[in-house]
């Protein structure tokens, strides 16, 4: 049987049943689902996934409806809508220079929009949340790949430690919960992550946006130069968006037996790594990039800029045992996510030509 890919075996009326490793599980379509930050590089992966899984109750907010990091607003919707599951996709997310210029942004504003749905999710009685952390949550100097294990056992990079503190104090507030309360609260560390609606804005943009965006600017500039920030030995894991949506539906969609292994546990926080289980320096990513894009002149490398955390692979053993695994290849997630790029910016790049060129 084709192993890994979910099947739908027919829907029966409102209830469709979903076949992995021979195993079944039961989800209703019309289950209420949150999913907080819907426009966001992975909430918009997540609606694609779920919609494309026949889901379609699904509750949206874009921040002008509701801003996450108001309490009693955030409250007020729980009450009144109830969701049974919680995907909490919403947060502050930026690359190493937004992280440096704006630290307390991104401690405060976490803190604020995790708390506020948490706590919301619980008084509401939500069934299942899956709260979104990030691998730099480990330490600097983790053993590599990173176990789970190695949560708080060190000390963290310093250019991003304001936000990887807040995703800590996370991670322990959905134990701290489940142990209390009994709640269904499970935590996932994605690595690095591109895909589709991925951010492009130099400034705050992480490292495969900047690059395509550089590159791309660059050919049809018929500039001879792309100069990447760093020295390019750092090495990097990279999940395709779609990817990690389809991990997070497979977790969230577990049998109890395997969902309450991973939260219903007072020794080991409920604390799930999700990667692909492989990683590239940036060097060879440039590369790769520059291949993808049709960039034919020189990669330089500003070694004025920070490298950031010399290599950072997550341990996915825990994953991989429960069934999952990446399908989505670095080659073909560069060339899928350029094409949308060049869907997506003809307006941006015209504009920002067309001023520059003036
Ligand atoms: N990107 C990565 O490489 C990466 C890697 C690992 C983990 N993650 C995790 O994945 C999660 C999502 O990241 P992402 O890359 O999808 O970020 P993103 O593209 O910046 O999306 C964040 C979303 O959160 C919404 N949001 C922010 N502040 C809000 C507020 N006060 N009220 C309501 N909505 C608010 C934004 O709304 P607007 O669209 O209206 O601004 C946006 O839709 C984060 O927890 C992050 O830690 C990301």
């Amino acid at each position: 049987m084709e192993q890994r890919r979910f099947s739908t075996t027919g829907s029966r009326s409102r209830q469709r049943t979903w076949t992995i490793i021979g195993e079944l599980i039961d989800v209703h379509l019309d289950a209420k689902i949150f999913v907080a930050g819907h426009r966001g590089l992975v909430g918009s992966a997540l609606v694609r996934s779920l919609r494309m899984n026949g889901f379609q109750n699904l509750i949206l907010r874009t921040k002008s409806e509701l801003d996450l990091t108001n309490q009693s607003q955030t409250e007020d919707f729980f009450a009144a809508e109830k969701p049974s599951y919680v995907f909490l996709a919403a947060a502050k997310v930026g690359g190493i220079l937004a992280n440096n210029e704006y630290p307390g942004d991104f401690v405060a504003q976490n803190l604020q929009i995790q708390t506020n749905i948490i706590e919301s999710a619980r008084k509401s009685n939500a069934d299942r949340l899956l709260f979104l952390g990030s691998s730099c949550i480990y330490p600097k100097f983790a053993s590599q790949p990173i176990k789970e294990e190695s949560l708080l056992t060190g000390p963290l990079e310093p250019t991003n430690r304001p936000y990887a503190v807040a995703k800590i104090a996370g991670i322990e507030m959905c134990w701290s919960y489940n142990r209390q309360y009994k709640t269904g609260f499970l935590a996932a560390m994605p690595t690095n992550l591109y895909g589709p609606g991925d951010n492009y804005d130099l400034e705050t943009s992480h490292v495969i946006p900047a690059l395509i965006r550089k590159m791309h600017e660059a050919k049809i500039n018929n500039s001879s130069v792309a100069t990447i920030w760093g020295t390019g030995s750092p090495r990097r894991e990279f999940l395709y968006s779609d990817d990690l949506a389809d991990a997070c539906l497979f977790l969230m969609n577990l049998d109890k037996r395997r969902f309450d292994s991973l939260v219903a546990n007072d020794q080991t926080p409920p604390l799930i790594n999700i990667g692909c289980g492989s990683d590239h320096s940036i060097r060879e990513l440039a590369v790769q990039i520059a291949e993808v894009v049709g960039f034919r002149g020189k990669l330089t490398f500003d070694t004025t800029k920070p490298d950031g955390t010399p290599r950072k692979l997550l341990d996915v053993t825990r994953l991989t045992s429960l069934g999952w695994q990446a399908k989505t290849t670095l080659s073909q997630g560069l060339k899928q996510a350029y094409q949308e790029f060049l869907m997506d910016s003809q307006p941006l790049l015209s504009g920002e030509l067309a001023h520059r060129i003036g």
